[in-house]
């Protein structure tokens, strides 16, 4: 094998969701027919409070019909602009879903805008695996490795697997930059060295983004290499100072509105996929007024 190789190089697959701009991946392992589900979506109709799962389903079909194993449902944040599925699919196929362990801070700093009761544990135990940065797991034969990249959200991990790294909401497309950093717990010196974490993996790391809104009227795309983000990243490529990235991202920051999803998918994403309940068990959500 070649000493230039990143071995081994994983089978990717994006499942582009419309509604929410949101990419979901399955990563196959072609030795052992293993898999992951990277940031799956529930479909939500919020207007009239109707949850279906057709984003789900295809990405279920998808792998029941290769007769793959799923063995993880990996969320790389806990996303504001989406619902997750992944207890939905895990019904379905197994597997384990795991997240960032810094879950915990997300879970205490929500917990209390949505005035959760002593019932909504902030102990991250709503996941079956919580990954501090640097940590390892197997998707078959392939090694995953949890960075920390803090700054989008403080829980926010890219995931390494051999030559493909799932980067979240911390890098976008070179033309689309970078994630916002002002939600609760979001900071954007912090995003600027965790993208430079992901900036220092090989040149040739396959980049998969978790978000693409096709700027300028491009088509939609969601793979990229290290090389072409320090290239051409427009917040952060050419070599733009740490300075200059917090006072352009807090400027811009300032003038995006909530994701229309936000209130939904942070009820949900908190609690690893879950619908909350009210006290005789429905199904439930929350508007905290003006709580965000
Ligand atoms: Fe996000």
């Amino acid at each position: 094998m070649s000493s230039h190789s990143l071995s081994p190089r994983p089978e990717v697959h994006g499942f582009f969701d419309p509604a929410t701009n949101t990419i979901s991946y399955v990563v196959r392992d072609p030795a052992s027919d293993a898999c992951a589900v990277i940031d799956s979506v529930m479909d939500i109709d919020y207007a009239a409070g109707r949850i279906t799962y057709d984003h789900a389903d295809e990405i279920i079909a998808f792998i029941t019909a290769r007769g793959w194993r799923l063995d993880w449902l990996i969320e790389t944040h806990v996303h504001a602009d989406h619902l997750s599925a992944a207890p939905y699919i895990q019904a379905k196929l197994g597997g384990r879903i795991g997240i960032g362990e810094k879950i915990t801070e997300v879970q205490e700093t929500f917990g209390k805008i949505f005035n959760e009761g002593t019932e909504f544990q902030r102990d991250g135990s709503q996941f079956d695996a919580l990954f501090k940065d640097g940590d390892t797991y197997a998707i078959g034969g392939l090694t995953a490795r949890a960075i920390h990249t803090p700054g989008h959200t403080p829980a926010c991990m890219t995931h390494v697997i051999g030559d493909a790294a799932f980067v979240g909401d911390t890098l976008f497309m070179p033309d689309g930059g970078s994630a916002r950093a002002d939600f609760p717990g979001g900071d954007a010196g912090e995003l600027y060295d965790s993208i430079q974490k992901v900036l220092a993996l090989p040149d040739e790391t396959r980049l998969f983004m978790c978000h693409d809104y096709g700027p300028n009227g491009r088509d939609i795309a969601w793979e990229t290499t290290v090389a072409e983000e320090k290239a051409h990243n427009i917040h952060v490529g050419q070599g733009r100072t740490r300075e200059e990235f917090i006072r352009f991202r807090t400027e811009r920051d300032a003038s995006l509105a909530m994701p229309k999803l936000i209130i939904p998918s942070l009820q949900v994403n908190m609690r690893a996929g879950e619908i909350p309940t009210d006290a005789s068990g429905r199904p439930m959500l929350k508007v905290p007024v003006n709580g965000l």
